[in-house]
C-alpha cells in the first residue's frame, strides 16, 4: 500500500527534482509510520461479548490507553475482558477505569496494569478500587498489579475488590511490591470475599520474612476453605521460623483439593520442610500439588519428610515436585522417587530434580517409578547436573519407553555426562514412544561428538509425523562449524522442528 502511494507520489511530481521527490518520500513514508503506530497501538480484538487487548510491545502512552477506554465504553456489553496492559509508559489509568466501571455485564476480567510509570497513586488505586466494587456480576479476576502501588494503596484496591460478593476465582500479582512489616495486612480484606473458591498469590520479590508469615497466617485462618490455593513465595527470606508459622495456616485449610507453594529462593531447611510437609500430608483429598523447593537447604532430612508428606495422599492427579539442590543428598532422593512410584496412578508428573548428583542408581530408581507410574498424560523431567552417565540415561529412556498414554513429554538430560550412546539411547525412547504430541528433548553441555549429534536427529526425525512439536536442544556439545551448517540445511526449516544448537568450545567438559 505504501509503495501504490509513493509511485502515484511520483507522476504527481514528476516535474520536481530529484531532491525534492526524496523529501517528500521520506515524509509520506513519516506520515504513513505514524498512523500505522497509532492503529497498531490500540491493538484489540472484539469476539462476541469478549474483548482482548493484548500486550505487542509497543510501549503505549496515555493518548493511546484513550483509545482502548473508548473501547470499552462502546461495548458495555461485554461479559469477558483481558486487558494486558503490563510495561508500557502509561502514567494515569483513571479514565480507562472509568470505562471499565460501566461493563456492568462483565463476568471475567484478567487486568494486568504492572510496570506503568503511574502518576499519582493512591489516586489511581481509589479509581480502579471504585471500578472494581461496580463489577458486581464478576466470578472470575485476574489482577496483575506488579510493582505499582505501596500496602496502603493495596489495601484501598482490596478493600473495594472484596465487595464483589460472587467472586469465586481470584489471582492476585503483587510481584515487588513491598509487603514488608505489616504489609501483608493489606490483604486482610481478601478474607471477606466469602464465595472464594480459588485464590492465587504471587508474592515474588515482596520482601517477606519470619514475622511477615504471621499475616499470612492470619489470611489464611480468616478465608473461607478454598479449594484451589496457590502461594508463589520466590525471591523471598523466609527462613523456618516462618514456614513453621505458614504452616499453621495452611491447616485451617486442609480441604484443598488442589494446592501449591513455590519457595525458591528462600531458605526453609530440613525442619521447615517437616513442618511443611506435615500440614501437606494431611491435605488428604488433594489432587493437584506443586512443590517447589528448589535451592532451600532442605538436605537428606528434608527430602525424606517429602517422600513421607507425599506418600499420604491418595487422590492425587497431577504431581509437581522440585527437590533441586546442591546439598541434597541420595537418602532424599530416594525417598521423594520412591514415594512417586507408589502413589495411585498419576496423570502428569513433573519431577525437577538435578544438581543432586544421585548417579547412576538414581536414575534406575526413576525407571522403577516410571514402570509403575506409566499411565502419564504429562511427564516432565528435569535431571539437569545429575552426572547419571550413559548407564543411568538408558534407564531414564526405559522408563519413557514405558508410558502408555503420554501426550507431552519433556526431558532435561543437560550436565549428565552422556556420550553419544545415552543420548541415542534417549532419543530412541523418543522416537518409539507412544503418542506424545509435543516433545521437547534437552541434552546440552554432554560429551556428543558430531556424528552422534546427526544420529541423534536421524532418530528424532522419524517422530516428527505423529508430534505436533518436537523442541531438541544442543547447547555446548562442542560441535563443530560445518556439522552445524549441515545440520541448518537440513533441518533448519523443517514443519514441527525446533533446533538449538551452538558451537561453543569444549571447555565445560568434566
Ligand atoms: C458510564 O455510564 C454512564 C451512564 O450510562 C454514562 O453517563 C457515562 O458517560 C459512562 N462512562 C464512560 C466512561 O463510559
Ligand atoms: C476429605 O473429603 C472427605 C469427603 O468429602 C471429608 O469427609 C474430609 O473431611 C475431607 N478431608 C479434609 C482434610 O478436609
Ligand atoms: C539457612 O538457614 C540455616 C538455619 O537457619 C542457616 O544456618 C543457614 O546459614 C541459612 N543459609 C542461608 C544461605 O541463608
Ligand atoms: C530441628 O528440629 C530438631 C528436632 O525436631 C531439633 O533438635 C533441632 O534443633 C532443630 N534444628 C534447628 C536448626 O532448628
Ligand atoms: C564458527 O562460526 C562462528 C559463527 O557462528 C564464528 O564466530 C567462528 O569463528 C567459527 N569458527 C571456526 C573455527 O571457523
Amino acid at each position: 500500500m505504501q509503495k501504490k502511494e509513493e509511485k502515484q507520489e511520483k507522476r504527481y511530481l514528476s516535474v520536481i527534482n530529484k531532491i525534492l521527490l526524496i523529501l517528500a518520500g521520506v515524509l509520506l513514508a513519516y506520515n504513513i509510520k505514524v498512523y500505522y503506530d497509532r492503529v497498531s497501538s490500540s491493538h484489540y480484538e472484539i469476539k462476541g461479548n469478549e474483548i482482548i487487548m493484548k500486550n505487542d510491545n509497543k510501549y503505549l502512552q496515555d493518548f493511546q490507553l484513550a483509545s482502548l477506554s473508548k473501547v470499552l465504553s462502546q461495548n458495555s456489553q461485554t461479559t469477558k475482558l483481558n486487558a494486558q496492559l503490563t510495561y508500557n509508559r502509561i502514567n494515569d489509568f483513571r479514565d480507562f477505569f472509568a470505562s471499565l466501571e460501566n461493563l456492568s455485564n462483565l463476568k471475567e476480567l484478567s487486568l494486568s496494569i504492572g510496570k506503568n510509570p503511574i502518576v499519582n497513586e493512591q489516586v489511581q488505586a481509589a479509581s480502579l478500587g471504585k471500578a472494581l466494587a461496580k463489577l458486581t456480576q464478576l466470578n472470575h479476576l485476574n489482577l496483575e498489579l506488579d510493582s505499582l502501588f505501596n500496602k496502603q494503596s493495596i489495601q484501598v484496591i482490596l478493600k473495594e475488590l472484596s465487595k464483589i460478593s460472587g467472586l469465586t476465582e481470584l489471582r492476585l500479582s503483587l510481584i515487588s511490591c513491598d509487603l514488608s512489616g505489616d504489609g501483608l495486612q493489606s490483604l486482610y480484606p481478601l478474607t471477606d470475599i466469602k464465595n472464594l473458591i480459588s485464590l492465587e498469590l504471587l508474592l515474588i520479590g515482596s520482601q517477606l520474612k519470619e514475622e511477615e508469615m504471621k499475616h499470612l497466617k492470619t489470611i489464611l485462618h480468616r478465608l473461607p476453605k478454598l479449594k484451589k490455593l496457590n502461594l508463589n513465595l520466590y525471591a523471598n527470606k523466609i527462613q523456618v521460623d516462618g514456614i513453621i508459622t505458614l504452616s499453621g495456616g495452611l491447616f485451617q485449610q486442609r480441604q484443598l483439593q488442589e494446592f501449591g507453594i513455590d519457595l525458591y529462593f528462600n531458605n526453609i531447611t530440613t525442619n521447615g520442610t517437616e513442618s511443611l510437609m506435615g500440614v501437606v500430608g494431611s491435605m488428604e483429598n488433594l489432587t493437584s500439588l506443586k512443590l517447589g523447593l528448589e535451592f532451600n537447604y532442605i538436605k537428606n532430612e528434608g527430602g525424606i519428610f517429602v517422600g513421607k508428606g507425599l506418600s499420604q495422599l491418595k487422590k492425587l492427579k497431577d504431581l509437581s515436585v522440585n527437590a533441586a539442590s546442591k546439598n541434597f543428598g541420595f537418602d532424599g532422593y530416594e525417598a521423594i522417587v520412591t514415594a512417586i512410584e507408589n502413589l495411585p496412578p498419576l496423570e502428569n508428573l513433573e519431577l525437577i530434580i538435578g544438581v543432586n548428583k544421585c548417579g547412576v542408581s538414581g536414575a534406575e530408581l526413576l525407571k522403577q517409578a516410571l514402570f509403575k507410574q506409566n499411565k502419564l498424560k504429562s511427564l516432565k523431567i528435569n535431571f539437569l547436573e545429575n552426572y547419571v552417565g550413559d548407564a543411568g540415561a538408558t534407564y531414564v529412556a526405559e522408563g519413557i519407553q514405558y508410558q502408555k498414554n503420554l501426550e507431552e513429554l519433556s526431558v532435561n538430560m543437560n550436565q549428565n555426562s552422556l556420550s553419544d550412546r545415552g543420548a541415542l539411547e534417549l532419543a530412541r525412547a523418543v522416537k518409539n514412544s507412544k503418542s506424545p504430541k509435543i516433545v521437547d528433548f534437552k541434552v546440552s553441555s554432554n560429551e556428543i561428538t558430531d556424528k552422534g549429534i546427526k544420529d541423534i536427529l536421524v532418530l528424532l526425525e522419524q517422530a516428527l509425523p505423529k508430534v505436533d512439536l518436537l523442541q531438541v536442544e544442543f547447547l555446548d556439545t562442542a560441535l563443530t562449524n560445518s556439522t552445524r551448517d549441515d545440520i541448518e540445511l537440513k533441518y533448519g526449516s523443517v514443519d514441527k522442528l525446533q533446533l538449538k544448537l551452538n558451537t561453543i568450545p569444549a571447555s565445560n567438559w568434566e
